[in-house]
């Protein structure tokens, strides 16, 4: 394991190693304060961020290692000189690289000329950080992830494809409830089933919102991501029917709501969802930094 750049890369021998060493870090993080010592990290990100940015900051921190936070600043990645000379200079001072950044081409082109490895802190079209937090989470509420039905309800994006990935690699179940013409993107979808099939899952696609019936945990995200200048007036009608709401858990009997964040309370998802009982935010949230230790553990020490 070189990067972190999709989650779909991994075996699922790794996965679960990851999840076994979060939850090692979690328990006892006293035993990896040194586990970065003399490491640096470079952070570029091109979007905003709250979780991302401050947990591995402070992630990083908890490990013994040092991080240099990039903006925009200096002007947009690859302008000022080529994302390939940008990466092979940062190769010669940080020992890994966290992107977030508009095009995953970007983030393959770091890994590509970088000779350090390079973690997908989110791009336009994967969020491998967050799905991996948003397992951890899964497994410390329910223990076996095989046995874990998980529905994502929405607009299909970055978040979508990783949790797909992730799913699959896991052997999970997985069903996508997403309006027409908002699904996910399609070649991610063909490799997720083929990997589920392959891993004894499976992940279904549907606009019907009874595939929440049997379904354990629902997972929202906002409708429109960064990056997608589309006014929500444009598209509220078609989603309306997707909003997460007290009803629908109560009617499908789902125990869980998960939201990656930020959220847009009272569009995709109520208040009393947010807040309520079974809701996991908080607890996700928490985990992206044990998550993104255990692959910092792994990838730079
Ligand atoms: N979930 C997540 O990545 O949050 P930020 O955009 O605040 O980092
Ligand atoms: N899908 C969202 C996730 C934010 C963490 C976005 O890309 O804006």
């Amino acid at each position: 394991m070189k990067h972190l750049l999709s989650l779909k890369e991994l075996s699922q021998s790794q996965l679960l190693a990851l999840l076994e060493l979060a939850k090692k870090i979690k328990a006892a993080p006293e035993e990896y304060r040194t586990a970065l010592d003399g490491k640096s990290v470079v952070m570029l990100f091109e979007k905003p961020s709250l979780r991302t940015r401050v947990s591995f900051d402070i992630g990083i921190n908890k490990l013994g290692g040092h991080c240099v936070y990039m903006d925009q600043q200096n002007g947009a990645l690859g302008k000022r000189e080529s994302v390939a000379d940008f990466a092979g200079n940062i190769s010669q001072w940080a020992d890994g690289i966290v992107a977030r950044t508009f095009s995953h081409v970007t983030i393959e082109e770091l890994a590509e000329y970088g000779t350090v490895p390079v973690i997908n802190a989110l791009s336009d079209l994967y969020h491998p950080c967050q799905a991996l937090a948003d397992l951890l989470t899964l497994a410390e509420n329910e223990g076996d992830l095989k046995n874990v039905k998980l529905a994502y309800m929405g607009d299909g994006n970055n978040v979508t494809h990783s949790l797909m990935f992730g799913a699959a690699v896991l052997g999970m179940q997985m069903t996508v409830i997403c309006p027409e013409g908002h699904f996910p993107d399609g070649f991610v979808v063909t490799q997720a089933q083929q990997l589920a099939a392959a891993h004894g899952g499976s992940l279904l696609l549907t606009s019907d919102v009874a595939a929440l019936e049997e379904v354990d945990a629902v997972y929202t995200d906002t409708w429109i991501s960064m990056g997608d200048n589309t006014k929500l007036s444009d598209i509220a009608a078609k989603f309306g029917q997707y909003q997460v709401t007290r009803e629908m858990m109560d009617k499908y009997q789902v125990k869980y709501f998960m939201h990656c964040l930020p959220a847009h309370r009272g569009v995709e998802v109520t208040d009393e969802v947010m807040d309520g009982e079974g809701s996991l935010i908080l607890q996700q949230a928490q985990n992206r930094m044990h998550a993104q230790n255990a692959v910092l553990v792994t990838l730079l020490s």
